[in-house]
């Protein structure tokens, strides 16, 4: 897809399409009013008619408007004027999306973001156009024989922005909203392909398809090298696999020789069974996603790369598969940890943070500035937050606060959980350190609480994206989250303004 800025009339544009609101009910937008004018009352004619009331979402496509220089109009219902909030808007324009695509129209010009959304600027609207375009569009069909796309699809769209001088803010806009996008897709795909080809090795592979842009270097630790360095904990965990674990390492060298970096550690277990803990079989597939917080490392990394921002980011895609298997490690193992800390395993579907904790570990090595780990990391978190909101748990109030900034900024929705020491002694063991099993009660803390007693020497965040990672269902897949609100937190650390 091709996307561009443009300022300009609606009467005076020559494409295959153009689109415009109408607000419920049946009131024209100041640009639909344009049109209505040039062609002598003939949209405000079939509103009266009751072609279209102006509900959010309804769509009225038109063709050879009397006096309009494009082939066609497509009206796109926005709701009440004074309701259109930031969802509506990424809903409407996804619709419209949809519809050009379905409709033979290869380009259009969209006057959709000229529309009114509360407390945010052209910037945002612009940028959130170019995602949310790319999110409605994006299919996987690698795995398809038969691909099905439309005779003919939207290939070109330019939003328009009010006056020439918002025209720089838009470009900016769109070419950050590109970046997320392919940052999103590159999630996406990765995450979606089956389990019987999405292994540790080919994390590792589509990590070094990030090495065409010159900031980026990969390197990987496997099986051999983490028995060197003690990570036992998680090399129990891939124990069962037939598929060796891998950890890639992905360099973005954007800053200073020697700045202190950013590091983005994610959970990449490519199946989780749950081991000798064995899962259910219901929905057991859904467990390829379990590699959703690597994915979204690898996305984050493409975005950054993409943006060329400058500043030193680490991702770390912690592979690892989890089978049961007579090599397989079990309940009531005791396993000793990278940091000389031991584990009793009392389940061995908890195994991301035994997976993790050793990777936290091994990233003392690069005096990071902060560690952010990304993780589907407990089915609790969707019964906490369900799909909608990422949790957060930080050992730093600070960089709490600027995770959750990002995420408002980007619209990609977060919400904190406390990680209070009280919740600690849910982990005793009476033989070892500590428990891999916090218990029912907040099992998305007792988890992070695991995860903190292997991040005391820098400050650190966890994500949980066990939620909002992938859709289930009939339409399931991978959303591409959370790359826009990791993304906009490096935006904000490299100091790229994203408001006009
Ligand atoms: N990968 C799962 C968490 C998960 C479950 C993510 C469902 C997405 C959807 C994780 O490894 C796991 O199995 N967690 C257990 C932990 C429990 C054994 C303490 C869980 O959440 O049930
Ligand atoms: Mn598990
Ligand atoms: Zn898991």
């Amino acid at each position: 897809m091709e996307f561009s800025v443009k300022s300009g009339s609606p009467e005076k544009q020559r494409s295959a399409c153009i689109v415009v609101g109408v607000f419920e009910p049946r009131r024209l937008t100041a640009v639909a009013e344009q049109l209505d004018e040039i062609s002598e009352g003939y949209i405000s004619n079939l509103l009266r008619r009751g072609d279209l009331e102006g509900k959010a979402g309804q769509m009225l496509l038109l063709h050879h408007v009397p006096n309009i220089l494009s082939e066609r109009v497509l009206l796109v219902g926005c709701g009440k004027e004074r309701e259109l909030d930031e969802r509506q808007y990424k809903q409407i324009i996804s619709k419209t999306i949809k519809t050009l695509n379905e409709t033979g129209s290869m380009e259009a010009v969209c006057f959709l973001s000229e529309l009114h959304v509360k407390s945010r600027d052209i910037y945002w609207k612009v940028r959130q156009a170019v995602e949310t375009t790319q999110d409605t569009l994006y299919s996987f069909l690698a795995m398809k024989t038969k691909k099905g796309e439309p005779r003919r699809p939207l290939r070109k769209i330019v939003f328009n922005v009010p006056t020439r001088r918002e025209l720089p803010i838009g470009e900016r806009a769109v070419e950050h909203g590109l970046a997320i996008a392919a940052g999103m897709k590159t999630t996406k795909d990765v995450a979606n392909m089956p389990p019987n080809i999405c292994n540790p090795a080919y994390l590792l592979d589509q990590a070094k398809e990030l090495e065409t842009y010159p900031s980026v270097a990969v390197e990987s630790v496997n099986e051999k090298q983490m028995h060197e360095l003690g990570m036992h904990s998680y090399l129990a965990v891939g124990r069962g696999s037939a598929n060796e674990s891998i950890m890639s390492i992905i360099h973005h060298k954007g800053g200073e020789e020697g700045e202190a970096p950013v590091v983005l550690v994610g959970k990449g277990l490519t199946f989780d069974s749950g081991g000798i803990s064995l899962k259910p079989g219901e929905a057991m597939d859904e467990m390829k996603y379990d590699m959703g917080g690597a994915a979204g490392v690898l996305g984050t990394m493409h975005a950054i790369a993409q943006l060329n921002l400058p500043i030193n980011v680490i991702g770390i895609l912690a592979g690892c598969e989890n089978m049961p298997d007579a090599n397989a490690y079990r309940p009531g193992d005791i396993l000793t940890t990278m940091s000389g800390q031991t584990v009793e395993v009392l389940n061995t579907d908890a195994e991301g943070r035994l997976v993790l904790c050793d990777a936290l570990t091994f990233v003392e090595r690069y005096e990071p500035d902060l560690v952010i780990d990304v993780a589907t990391l407990t089915g609790a978190c969707i019964i906490a937050l369900g799909a909608h909101a990422t949790g957060i748990m930080s050992n730093h109030n600070p960089l709490a606060h600027e995770l959750l900034n990002a995420s408002e900024q980007s619209g990609d929705k977060a919400w904190r959980l406390p990680l209070w020491d009280e919740y600690q002694s849910q982990l005793d063991s009476p033989f070892a350190d500590m428990t891999n099993l916090g218990g029912r009660a907040a099992g998305t803390i007792t988890a992070a609480c695991f995860l903190s007693r292997f991040t005391k020497k820098y400050n650190w965040a966890h994500m949980d994206i066990a939620g909002t990672a992938w859709r289930s269902g009939k339409n399931k897949g991978a959303t591409g989250r959370p790359v826009p609100m990791l993304s906009q937190f490096l935006m904000n650390r490299a100091g790229i303004e994203s408001e006009d």
